[in-house]
């Protein structure tokens, strides 16, 4: 059996990951894809209740480090439990967030550089994504759609220079890595948006 196909979104918050999943999702299973949806921090009781603990606006304590690693505890549970599995049986995993977004928030946002790329070498067991969707906001415009969206969670609401780190964070990223990720502005048209992602997810799923 063929091993599935892997993709990422990311994004600032507000950067619209969520319709740009749905269109995608809704795309592959028309064309007959077994997809699997997840996200993180989540996507399994354990991963679930470690979201709850660090989204927890009450927890403005939270040392760095232990923020990092309970992201990366996370996405741990999540890769065992449900992203190999998904991978190995043929399906194709489609997830909202990922190390990218560990690496952004708290390798540039909180300042931890580069131990948030060895911890979660740990947590992946070597699996990465085959491309990435990289929805870019500016911080200002991502806080406007996040406060009109309702109550912000601990990260959302941080300073905007946080969030501004994030986003530089996201851009040297994709300059990083140009073959995995492909990155849009996220204010193009959305159904233009959603065409690009199609044929280029098409282009991977052939060349799997
Ligand atoms: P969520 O409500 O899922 O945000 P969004 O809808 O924007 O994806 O909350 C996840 C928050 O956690 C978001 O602010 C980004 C942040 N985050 C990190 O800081 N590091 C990480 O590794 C991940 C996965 C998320």
């Amino acid at each position: 059996m063929k091993r599935g196909l892997f993709i990422t979104f990311e994004g600032p918050d507000g950067s619209g990951k969520s319709t740009q999943i749905q269109k995608l999702n809704t795309f592959l299973q028309e064309q007959g894809h077994d997809t699997l949806l997840t996200r993180e921090p989540g996507g399994t009781a354990i991963s679930e209740k470690i979201r709850g603990l660090i989204l927890d606006p009450a927890h403005k304590e939270m040392d760095p480090m232990a923020e990092a690693l309970l992201y990366a505890s996370s996405r741990a549970q999540l890769v065992s439990q449900v992203i190999k599995p998904a991978l190995e049986a043929g399906k194709t995993v489609i997830c909202d967030r990922y190390v990218d977004s560990s690496v952004a928030y708290q390798g540039y946002g909180r300042g931890l550089g580069e131990s948030v790329e060895i911890i979660n070498r740990y947590a992946v067991q070597g699996i990465m994504p085959d491309l990435t969707v990289l929805l870019l906001l500016d911080p200002a415009s991502g806080r406007k759609r996040v406060q009109q969206a309702g109550e912000m969670d601990r990260l959302e609401q941080e300073a905007l220079e946080f969030h501004q780190r994030v986003y530089d964070g996201y851009v040297r990223l994709a300059e990083t890595y140009p073959e995995r990720i492909l990155s849009f502005s996220a204010k193009g048209e959305i159904e233009a948006i959603a065409e690009a992602i199609r044929s280029r997810t098409a282009e991977a799923l052939e060349k799997l």
